[in-house]
């Protein structure tokens, strides 16, 4: 079978054989096939999709491309969100589980764009190693139940290499390519268990929450045809998750809520999520295991396990004690009503897009990143503000002059005027 005759078979939405699909990803991968090819039957893909068996073929061929870890302990869950603003559950998620009994094992990648990245908040954290060979991944997990690492260059390279191209030629958004993508890389990181946390709205990848359903069916679906215990759920980013963006701020958040301050929407995304890792780890209903979750956190037992990481990763591990410890912008600015507001809704988009021009993310993968810099929110959607109240503050140490950013942040807060009754 040639190249052309598997673009003129997707062309014509007819199903391509296991053999078909893994021919063409090695072909791929080893340069047998070239680019303009490969961009064709991509784009074939985005325009008539793929079968569930088709998905499942790629899943597994971009797989095995590379190694497949053997994580060599019991119980190990994984947790994939599929990006967003202001999302740190990751620091928060695995902490608790890992204190609950569970192994949290997860590799992730850096922020491109307006969504942050896992290794990048956790490198703000002076001394933070998150390039630590498997050998010794594996010894953290056996000593704390948790453990972050970045992407290694030998698990799916299959991937690496598609998901250039598919940037490069506009193929990204298409479901079966997306799920093909995530799940290749959930699988070469072989946890015996997977939540796929699929986020919709203005700050996700899916925008809307039909999209978000379908993509996480079909991750799931794919997850158990490998033979994993899998779940997915779908959670709301068209508000930041949490009151902090930017990577040093986030860790800070994530340190603040484990250390039993805070409450509110990410505490309970977090418990959620959380919860449903515990139980596929069988660790009992779900309202047993968020009970158990609660308890990690009041218990002061997640943050030790934090702690521990942090320490086994060369990190600081002061700042779970003292977050003044975490690199500190140069510069701030606030951002004020103007008049009297009710805060409706926000584009959290623009809002990661703002974070990433005061140097919290990058444009280019090369761009280099200021840890201190971004975002904290003063308010959230049903507020009432009056003139002069800050609705959010800005924060950056590579620029003192926040005009345009400001301008930014404030074209992203849908409000409405409100005129306060006079009792006169
Ligand atoms: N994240 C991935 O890893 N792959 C995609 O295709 C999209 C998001």
């Amino acid at each position: 079978m040639n190249i052309i005759d598997i673009i003129n078979k997707t062309k014509r939405s007819i199903p391509l054989t296991e053999e078909e699909i893994s021919s063409l990803v090695k072909k791929y991968t080893f340069g047998e096939i070239p680019d303009h090819q490969m961009s064709a039957w991509l784009m074939a893909v985005c325009i008539n999709g793929l079968t569930e068996q088709e998905t499942f073929a790629l899943t597994i061929a971009m797989r095995d491309s590379g190694k497949v870890v053997d994580l060599d302990m019991p119980l190990t869950v994984d947790k994939h969100s599929t990006g967003g603003v202001g999302d740190k559950t990751s620091l928060i998620i695995g902490p608790v589980v890992a204190a609950c009994g569970a192994c949290a094992a997860k590799m992730s990648g850096r922020g491109l764009g307006h969504t942050g990245g896992t290794i990048d908040k956790l490198e703000s954290i002076k001394g933070f190693r998150t390039d630590l060979p498997l050998y010794e991944f594996r010894d953290v997990l056996k000593q704390t139940g948790f453990s972050i690492i970045s992407q290694s260059d030998e698990l799916c390279p299959a991937d690496k290499k598609i998901y250039a191209l598919r940037n490069a030629t506009g193929t990204v958004d298409s479901i079966p390519l997306i799920c093909a993508s995530i799940m290749s890389k959930k699988l070469a990181m072989n946890a015996d268990c997977l939540l796929l946390d699929v986020k919709y709205g203005s700050g996700a990848f899916m925008k809307t929450q039909e999209d978000a359903r379908k993509l996480a069916n079909l991750m799931e679906k794919i997850g158990t045809f490998a033979g994993k215990k899998c779940q997915a759920v779908i959670t709301d980013m068209n508000t930041p998750l949490g009151n902090n963006i930017g990577n040093a701020l986030e860790v800070k958040e994530a340190v603040e809520l484990l250390q039993g301050k805070t409450k509110g929407r990410l505490y309970d995304v977090c418990m959620e999520l959380a919860a449903y890792m515990l139980q596929l780890a069988g660790k009992g209903t779900i309202s047993q295991c968020r009970t158990m979750a609660e308890e990690a956190i009041s218990s002061g037992k997640a943050l030790d396990v934090l702690r521990r990481t942090i320490r086994l990763h060369g990190g600081n591990e002061c700042i779970c004690d003292d977050v003044s410890l975490l690199p500190q912008a140069e510069f701030s600015y606030k951002v004020k009503a103007t008049e009297d507001i009710k805060i409706v809704s926000f584009n959290t988009e623009e809002l990661g897009m703002t974070s990433l021009l005061l140097g919290a993310g990058r444009l280019e993968k090369s761009d280099r990143l200021d840890p201190s810099a971004g975002i904290v929110m003063n308010c959230e959607a049903g507020d009432v503000l009056s003139a002069g109240d800050v609705i959010m503050t800005l924060y950056s140490s590579f620029c003192s002059d926040f005009s345009d950013a400001a301008v930014r942040a404030l074209n992203a807060v849908e409000f409405l005027s409100i005129e306060i009754p006079s009792y006169t």
